[in-house]
């Protein structure tokens, strides 16, 4: 393993171990800066009472890629390790910090919030609550009208799962291989067999089917028995590295599931809200769910809040049995008004709009590092959700070290080790796209440099 100043063996790409890449002194953009060996004693302390009491693991594995951020500050694109390094994102969270970090109207709806309201009681008719579904359901696809609120985008996918089934008697879930939809039980069960079998919840295997991205022949095979409640699916999958759906594919996996009575789940927990500059990623191929399920972004990257919104057709249960779900904190009230500024934002004029120019201005600018640095093998892009893949097996994690170097935050997909997730805010401005398209390009030369090395 290489120690001081020396890296990258093999071995150490294989296990994602970095201990190298922590005695550097780096430059970028004419900006020196130094990659500290150790954290402050400070910041260590951070990392020591989080690995003694919140996730061992967690910390071991950041130690050992060479990343550890614990941030500090945090404003607009950026935010800063506690040790002072300051960070570009383009991990974002997922989406959750799309609009900036603390994006100053949302910390000041969210103030205001505090000043009138406070969590609700979720068994009551709420002003917040009512107003926020109305918003959703005046931007929503296909006349979905109703909002069920969930404190997190899992919660909210397990609801549409529990809303197929009850719709149309049927068990069987359908999605791909490769997806995740969250961490709690079913959506668990419906996303990549290798997390739920790992806490023993990844079953019945019978009710769920996972199929190839792409291949509506799978698709179609699965769904001919007639038993499928839903298909559930990222519109463009996201720790799969963002690979785009082939023409065709999701309007004609609607075809499917309407051929064979189920129903269409569209997961746009990361797609949502504007990333792509429509305002839901679905719209954007053509096609209309029965349930699509948001969260991440609709926190405004302050307070958790996540909805699954139901067309009338599927949504009996709400009339039927008004406590059929029930989440004390789904739908907070607090939560419901900084959700209907992050709306108010978007709906802006020119705001997704200015999410597909800043698409094409870095489209344009990755184009030309892809001609500099033959590592950079595909762009995939659709407005600002975009992954970059390139030709070596283990790229990602490397690049995700490599920026941390150089001043970018951005996370490799863990389903293909080869793709960097590159996802910036769309509040982007020119002169942001220049500025971090200069730290990709600083850190995919690093990474080519101990590629060659290896
Ligand atoms: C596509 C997708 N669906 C669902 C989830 C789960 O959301 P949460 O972590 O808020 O439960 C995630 C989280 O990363 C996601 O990326």
């Amino acid at each position: 393993m290489g120690g001081r100043g020396r890296f990258v063996s093999r071995h150490w790409i294989g296990v994602l171990v970095g201990v190298g890449l922590a005695s550097l002194v780096v430059s970028s953009g004419g900006i020196p800066m130094s990659v500290s060996a150790a954290p402050s004693p400070a910041k260590q302390a951070i990392l020591d009472l989080a690995a003694r009491y919140v996730c061992p693991g967690r910390v071991d594995t950041f130690r050992l890629l060479g990343t550890q951020p614990v941030m500090g500050r945090r404003e607009g694109h950026y935010f800063w390790d506690v040790d002072g390094r300051r960070l570009f994102d383009v991990h974002i969270n997922g989406g959750t910090f799309s609009l900036g970090h603390r994006n100053p109207e949302i910390v000041a709806a969210l103030h205001e919030a505090a000043d009138r309201f406070d969590i609700g009681n979720h068994h009551f008719a709420s002003e917040p609550r009512a107003r926020l579904a109305e918003a959703l359901a005046r931007t929503a696809p296909g006349g979905l009208r109703y909002a069920v609120f969930s404190s997190g985008g899992s919660e909210a996918n397990d609801v549409a799962i529990k809303t197929a089934r009850r719709a149309t008697g049927r068990r069987r879930i359908v999605s791909l291989e490769g997806s995740y939809h969250g961490h709690t039980g079913l959506c668990l069960a419906a996303g990549d067999v290798k997390n739920a079998g790992y806490f023993l919840s990844d079953g019945p295997r019978s009710e769920f089917t996972q199929v190839r991205f792409g291949d509506l022949d799978a698709m179609r095979a699965a769904l001919d028995p007639g038993d499928v409640a839903a298909v559930m699916i990222e519109t463009i999958p996201a720790t799969l590295g963002f690979p785009m759906p082939p023409p065709g594919y999701l309007s004609g996996v609607k075809t499917l599931c309407e051929d064979h009575g189920a129903l269409l789940v569209a997961d746009e927990v990361q797609t949502g809200l504007g990333r792509t500059g429509t305002m839901w990623a679905v719209s954007g191929y053509g096609v209309d769910p029965d349930i699509l399920v948001t969260g991440k972004g609709l926190s405004g990257g302050v307070y958790p809040m996540a909805a699954t919104l139901l067309s009338p057709r599927v949504a009996g249960w709400l009339a039927e049995n008004g406590w059929g779900h029930v989440s004390t904190f789904g739908g907070s009230e607090i939560g419901c008004q900084v959700s209907l500024k992050v709306l108010e934002i978007l709906e802006r004029p020119g705001v997704l709009e200015n999410a597909k120019a800043m698409s094409d201005v870095l489209g344009r600018g990755l184009e030309a590092i892809r001609e500099r640095h033959p590592l950079l093998v595909e762009i995939r892009r659709n407005g600002l959700v975009m992954g970059l893949r390139f030709g070596h097996e283990l790229a990602g994690p490397m690049l995700t070290a490599a920026g941390w170097e150089v001043g970018l935050w951005a996370f490799f997909a863990g389903y293909d080790r080869s793709v960097l997730q590159f996802k910036p805010g769309i509040l982007l401005r020119p002169e942001a796209c220049d500025e971090v398209l200069g730290l990709l390009e600083a850190a995919i030369t690093r990474c080519e440099e101990r590629i060659g090395r290896d």
